[in-house]
């Protein structure tokens, strides 16, 4: 029989220490997983006392999911080396802004066979336009990296309320393994071949869910809102055909978890769309309300739609009526621009977070 699989979990952040929960439980019960779970915690003091230390003797990351009991068999790890070293299976779960120097600092330390599960939502953009996450990964370590996205809010999915996720995995043997791993009672995956869509959808949504709270910052009813989902549904499936030629982009893969579902969680009930409605009704600034709203979490949606812009300005795309239409009210454009601006002026520091 083969030997068990080790699994390290990069990241420890609300998402992450959700999937702690899963994984942990998942790997102390199945034979197929070594039944310790490492996950790198990016060190930080609570209240004077290292975030490792606490997850490590009360067994729950107070900081990023509090009042949910991780299993002891996840050993939080601050070196980051120290964790993912002899993993078999790694899952990046961080803000994307950070993958490239988690990249950089675990390369040629990790396993050379080792697979890679990215849940990490967010696009990057390279010299050639667009660059997945997943690919960033994949360049960086020379590894096999499939992707996980859903209408998975991390609180729900650790109260252990009933969701669906969509595994993106090229390769059948990888996904199916992913999904033993992965899938459990309330937690139910499917395992599509469409990697890339999946992992679009998961980045784009964001920028909809933004678009979403300024509608309801803006004081617009439901029927805008739905009309902001459909038309940003509408640019997530343009931008997929565009941007992902290497395979297919069928209708199905946007009405699995990843596709609809996700937009539609995401539009209601997300930190974007929380913090979109805040900017649109104060005009305070988006770091001033990230901080003050999220604790420590990082918003996705405006760091999307700024690297997203700068794909279809490259390209020629913004201006041929294809993308972010007129079609919208010019309340919310207006929102938009704003946002836009404002990102603009920190363009300096999202690169340097991004490189
Ligand atoms: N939270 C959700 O509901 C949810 C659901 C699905 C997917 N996601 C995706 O998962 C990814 C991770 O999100 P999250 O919610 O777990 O994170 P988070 O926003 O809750 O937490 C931020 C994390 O970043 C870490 N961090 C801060 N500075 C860092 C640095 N310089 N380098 C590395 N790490 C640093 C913090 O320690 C913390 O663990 C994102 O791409 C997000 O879009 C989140």
């Amino acid at each position: 029989m083969a030997a068990p699989k080790k699994v390290c979990i990069v990241g420890s952040g609300n998402w992450g220490s959700a999937i702690a929960k899963i994984v942990g439980l998942n790997a102390g019960r199945s034979s197929k997983f070594d039944s310790t779970v490492k996950m790198w915690v990016f060190e930080e003091l609570v209240d004077g006392q290292k975030l490792t230390e606490i997850i490590n003797t009360e067994h729950e990351n107070v900081k990023y999911l509090p009042g949910h009991r991780l299993p002891e068999n996840v050993v939080a790890v601050a070196d980051l080396v120290e964790a993912v070293s002899g993993a078999d299976i790694l899952l990046f779960v961080i803000p994307h802004q950070f993958i490239s120097r988690v990249c950089d600092t675990i390369r040629g330390k990790i396993k050379q066979d080792a697979l890679g599960l990215s849940l990490i939502k967010g696009v990057d953009e390279g010299p050639d336009g667009l660059k997945l996450i997943s690919e960033v990964i994949r360049e960086k370590l020379g590894i096999s990296v499939s992707v996980l996205m859903g209408a998975n809010i991390a609180n729900e999915v650790a109260d252990e309320k009933f969701c669906e996720t969509t595994i993106g995995s090229k390769d059948k043997a990888q996904g199916a393994l992913l999904k033993d791993l992965m899938q459990t009672e309330h937690f139910r995956v499917t395992v599509v071949e469409e990697a890339d869509v999946v992992e679009i959808c998961g980045a784009l949504k964001n920028i909809v869910a933004v678009g979403a709270g300024f509608c309801d910052g803006l004081g617009f009813g439901d029927n805008t809102k739905a009309a902001v989902i459909r038309l940003g549904l509408m640019e997530m499936i343009a931008f997929a055909r565009l941007f992902c030629s290497a395979g297919p982009v069928s209708s199905e893969t946007f009405l699995e978890s990843c596709g609809v579902a996700d937009l539609i969680t995401t539009c209601y009930g997300g930190r974007n769309r929380r913090v979109a409605e805040a900017f649109a009704k104060t005009g305070r600034s988006l770091e001033e309300l990230e901080k003050e709203m999220l604790n420590g979490q990082k918003l996705q949606g405006p760091a999307t739609a700024a690297e997203v812009h700068i794909i279809l300005k490259n390209k020629n795309l913004l201006d041929n009526g294809r993308f972010l239409t007129l079609r919208i009210p010019s309340h919310w454009m207006q929102c938009l621009m704003m946002m836009m601006m404002m990102m603009q002026c920190n363009s300096k520091l999202i690169s340097q977070q991004l490189h």
